[in-house]
């Protein structure tokens, strides 16, 4: 594994982690631009696709095989804030309600609180009330407020799931 990756595919067995690539980037950016909260805050599917495969030394861009098919994403920034910050987190339409996005945080929150890490952080759109309802109910607190941050007229919410008890 490259020494800056935060994480090893092989510890998310049996999920079978795959990094980014440009197909998979273009599957994405097509998708997600169609749904919100990207709909809502005006991604384009060129420049969601240019963000998930950009070689970033700073950020570590994973898709998630459902099966045969390709049915989730997420981005992990480590080191950010006494632990690593989810900057984006997919599930697509089809594949939603199944359970994947709550296997990811676990086994996101099991990784880096095996490596010491404190917090795991996350943002969300103030409008998109199911993902912050998600993330409540997987223990991530909401802590902070963060106006205009993406996008001018939008808020933000800034998210914390304690990874260590202190
Ligand atoms: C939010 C998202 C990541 C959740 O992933 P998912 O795979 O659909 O959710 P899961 O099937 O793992 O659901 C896990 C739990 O959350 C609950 N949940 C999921 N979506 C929910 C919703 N919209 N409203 C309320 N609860 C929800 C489920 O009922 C389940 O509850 P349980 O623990 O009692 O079984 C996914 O729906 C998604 O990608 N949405 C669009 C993009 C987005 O909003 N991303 C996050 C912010 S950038």
């Amino acid at each position: 594994m490259n020494e800056s990756l935060a994480i090893d595919p092989s510890r998310f067995q049996p999920l079978t982690l795959l990094p980014m690539n440009p197909a998979r980037a273009a599957l994405f950016g097509a998708n997600l631009a169609g749904i919100d909260p990207w709909l809502r805050l005006g991604y384009s599917p060129v420049g969601l696709a240019r963000y998930l495969s950009a070689n970033d030394q700073g950020r570590q861009t994973l898709a998630l095989q459902d099966g045969e098919t390709t049915a989730a994403c997420f981005t992990v920034r480590p080191g950010w804030l006494r632990g690593p910050l989810l900057e984006l987190l997919a599930v697509l339409p089809q594949h939603q309600g199944r359970g994947l996005g709550k296997e990811i945080i676990r086994r996101l929150a099991d990784e880096f609180r095996r490596q010491g890490e404190a917090n795991l952080w996350t943002i969300s759109s103030e409008f998109n009330v199911s993902a912050r309802r998600f993330y409540q109910r997987q223990g991530f607190d909401e802590i902070g407020v963060l106006p205009d941050l993406v996008r001018l007229g939008e808020t933000e919410i800034l998210l914390r799931l304690k990874l260590q008890v202190v």
